[in-house]
C-alpha cells in the first residue's frame, strides 16, 4: 500500500445540516463524501485517505469518515489540497486527488490512476472521449466554427502524482486552481490520461442525483 488520496472537501458551501454543502449532499441516504472515502478505501493500494475539512467542521467529518485522516482546510481549495498533503508521510510515494462530488468512483479506476503513476508518469488523470457535436461560439452566441471532438477529453478525478512532484507544483503555485494536473503541467511535465469511468461522474446537477440513484442500484458497494 503506497498510495494516499486526498479530498479537498472544505469548501464555504460545505456546512453540517444546513445550506446544501456539496460533499455532504446525500445520496441513498448517505453523503457523497462517504460514498467516495468507501470505494477509494476499496483500492487495495489505498494507504490512507486526508480529507481537508473546514476547520469548524473537522470533528463532525471525522465522525462521518472515520477510517480517513481529517485536517481543517485552507481558504482555498489549492490550499485545502496543501493541508492534505502536508498530512501525508514521506514513505507514501504516490498521491492521487479526488473530489468528493465523483461519490461513485469504483476502487478499479483508482488503482488503474495509481498503477499508472508507479510505472513512471508524472501525471495522470482519468479521461473520456468527447460524445456531443462541440461547437465555439461568440459572446452573442453565433456559432464560430465546429470544433473536431477527436482529440478533445473529458477530465475526471482521481489525479493521481509522485508525491514529490505534487509538492513541487503546490510549492511554485501562485493562483487557486481547480486541476492539479494543470499545475504539474504548468511545471513542464508530460500529463498522461488513463481510460475514465462513466460511474465517476460529477454528481453536482439535480439530473446527476438520479442518474447517481440509478447507478447506485446497478453497481451496489
Ligand atoms: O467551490 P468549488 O467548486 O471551487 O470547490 C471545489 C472543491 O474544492 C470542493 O470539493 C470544495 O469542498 C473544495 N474546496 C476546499 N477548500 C476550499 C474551497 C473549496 O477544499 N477553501
Amino acid at each position: 500500500r503506497d498510495v494516499a488520496v486526498l479530498v479537498p472537501a472544505a469548501g464555504l458551501g460545505l456546512r453540517l445540516g444546513g445550506g446544501t454543502p456539496k460533499a455532504l449532499r446525500e445520496l441513498a441516504g448517505e453523503p457523497l463524501l462517504v460514498h467516495a472515502c468507501r470505494r477509494v478505501a476499496q483500492a487495495p493500494s489505498v494507504a490512507m485517505i486526508v480529507v481537508a475539512a473546514p476547520p469548524a467542521e473537522v470533528d463532525a467529518v471525522r465522525a462521518l469518515v472515520p477510517g480517513a485522516t481529517v485536517v481543517p482546510g485552507g481558504a482555498t481549495r489549492q490550499e485545502s489540497v496543501a493541508a492534505a498533503l502536508s498530512a501525508v508521510p514521506a514513505t507514501i510515494d504516490i498521491v492521487l486527488v479526488h473530489d468528493a462530488a465523483r461519490a461513485l468512483t469504483p476502487p478499479d479506476l483508482v488503482e488503474a490512476v495509481a498503477a499508472a503513476v508507479r510505472s513512471g508518469l508524472p501525471a495522470v488523470v482519468p479521461a473520456l472521449p468527447v460524445v456531443d457535436t462541440v461547437k465555439r461560439v461568440d459572446t452573442a452566441d453565433r456559432v464560430l466554427e465546429t470544433v473536431d471532438r477527436t482529440p478533445l477529453r473529458i477530465i475526471q478525478t482521481p489525479q493521481g502524482f509522485p508525491r514529490q512532484t505534487l509538492l513541487a507544483a503546490h510549492a511554485q503555485a501562485t493562483d487557486d486552481h481547480t486541476d492539479d494536473a494543470g499545475l504539474v503541467e504548468r511545471l513542464g511535465h508530460q500529463v498522461h490520461t488513463v481510460p475514465g469511468s462513466d460511474l465517476a461522474l460529477k454528481i453536482t446537477r439535480p439530473l446527476d442525483l438520479l442518474i447517481a440513484t440509478a447507478l447506485l442500484t446497478a453497481h451496489p458497494e
